[in-house]
């Protein structure tokens, strides 16, 4: 048997390079608020959710404690009706070059395919890159899964495609859903979209040697 039945892959910075305006507007949401929001950090808050990347930045700048639940709330919204406005551009060619030739060649070849992603505008982008029919599964940031690192979201990913975890390969950009990856006794492949900063690989057909 394959060491490989079923392939999950995060969304944001792996199949598509929505992590430059998750950055560019936590930094202006910091920015009107004195915070301060940085590379190091955006690391850190990279693959977690909405909100528990805002409790990332507040606890980071010692205000932790500063913020009600519905100011904290509010923080998130305006961040994300920004984020969406800076998304309007995306369409069928915003996808990380080689994304329909290794989603054809994993359909292709029998595997199953899903995607497990902190983001609640997971499926918004997915529909946007016309990718959607691609996955037999998709689990979002609306589920309530406890944030990556915690494992959750990709063990149930496996457990609702009849998968035993080890027979998992997981697609991720971030320190927090590689952290998930092993937590859930998965195989893991560090993939990250080009970067202005860094370029990893540039095209996500090199997953064809991983699986
Ligand atoms: C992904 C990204 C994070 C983002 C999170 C929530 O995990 O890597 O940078 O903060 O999703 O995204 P959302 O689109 O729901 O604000
Ligand atoms: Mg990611």
């Amino acid at each position: 048997m394959r060491k490989t039945e079923l392939v999950i892959f995060d969304l944001d910075g792996v199949l598509v390079h929505t992590e430059k305006y998750h950055y560019l507007t936590w930094s202006r949401l910091a920015e009107e608020n004195g915070w301060k929001y940085d590379e190091a950090i955006a690391d850190k808050v990279k693959g977690t959710s909405r909100l528990e990347s805002l409790n990332t930045l507040l606890a980071l700048n010692n205000l932790q404690e500063k913020y009600s639940q519905s100011e904290k709330e509010a923080f998130c919204e305006a961040k994300n009706r920004h984020y969406l406005s800076l998304l309007s551009f995306l369409g069928p060619d915003s996808a990380t070059p080689g994304t329909l030739d290794i989603l054809n060649f994993l359909r292709e070849n029998q595997y199953k395919i899903a995607m497990a992603s902190s983001s609640r505008n997971a499926q918004y982008i997915v529909e946007k890159l016309g990718i959607a029919d691609y996955f037999s599964l998709i689990l979002d940031g609306n589920e309530g899964f406890p944030s990556k690192p915690a494992p959750d979201i990709f063990l149930v990913c496996a457990k609702k495609s009849g998968v035993m975890p080890e027979s998992c390969l997981v697609i991720e950009d971030s320190p927090a859903g590689i952290a998930a990856a092993k937590a859930a006794g998965m195989r893991f492949f560090y993939y990250s979209a080009f970067s202005e900063t860094e370029e990893c690989f540039s095209d996500l057909s090199i997953i064809k040697q991983n699986v």
